[in-house]
């Protein structure tokens, strides 16, 4: 198997504990080059859509490369401000990703919070986010991930604990799961 199946393998592991189904429509919210996107593309399949979101320009290239050339038309490459106003209706979303994003090199805990309630806002009901709350500290996981979760109408599904995807390796780690209630 090559590196970049070896790779995929794992995220559709991930992403199956997730919930994501075909047909659904899916936020890669700091998506990358799109470790997390592209696998998503074909859980969803032909009917459903991924928005790959992401403020780096250069990620973003290369994402729409690896879009072309694996022939999947279901991928819209969307590029951000560093601002954590979402370009989405409300919701519309069935799955939100916050993967390796909402740490402090990237947030402060002001704009994470806002963030984590427009992820809410965007998440349909029955809808889930997932969180890979890479280089945050179990404190900062709770105040700021876990008890919003919770005031904002998600409940705590069973975490997703083994292999993952990081900066274009495998490591183990843990991914929170959240439901939206109906
Ligand atoms: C460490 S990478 C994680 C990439 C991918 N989610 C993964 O797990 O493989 C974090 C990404 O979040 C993006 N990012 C950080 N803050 C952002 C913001 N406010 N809006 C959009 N993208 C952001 C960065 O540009 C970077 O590509």
């Amino acid at each position: 198997m090559r590196d970049i199946e070896r790779l995929d393998a794992v995220v559709e592991k991930v992403l199956t504990a997730v919930g994501v189904c075909t047909g659904e429509r899916c936020l890669d919210f700091g998506c990358g080059h799109g470790n997390y996107t592209i696998p998503l593309a074909h859980l969803v399949g032909p009917t459903g859509e991924v928005l790959g979101l992401d403020q780096d320009a250069e990620a973003l290239q290369r994402l729409g490369e690896r879009v072309r050339r694996a022939g999947i038309e279901t991928v819209r490459v969307l590029s951000a401000s560093a601002k954590t106003t979402l370009p989405i209706e409300d919701m519309s979303i069935d799955v939100v990703l916050l993967y390796d994003v909402l740490h402090d090199h990237y947030f402060s805990v002001e704009r994470r919070a806002a963030l984590v309630e427009e992820a809410a806002r965007v998440t349909r009901p029955g809808g889930r986010l997932s969180v890979f709350p890479n280089h945050m500290t179990g404190r900062q996981i709770k105040r700021d991930i876990v008890a919003p979760a919770g005031r904002l109408g998600f409940a705590a599904m069973e975490a997703y604990v083994g292999p993952l995807v990081h900066d274009d390796g495998i490591i183990d780690g843990r991914v929170l799961i959240f439901e939206k209630a109906h």
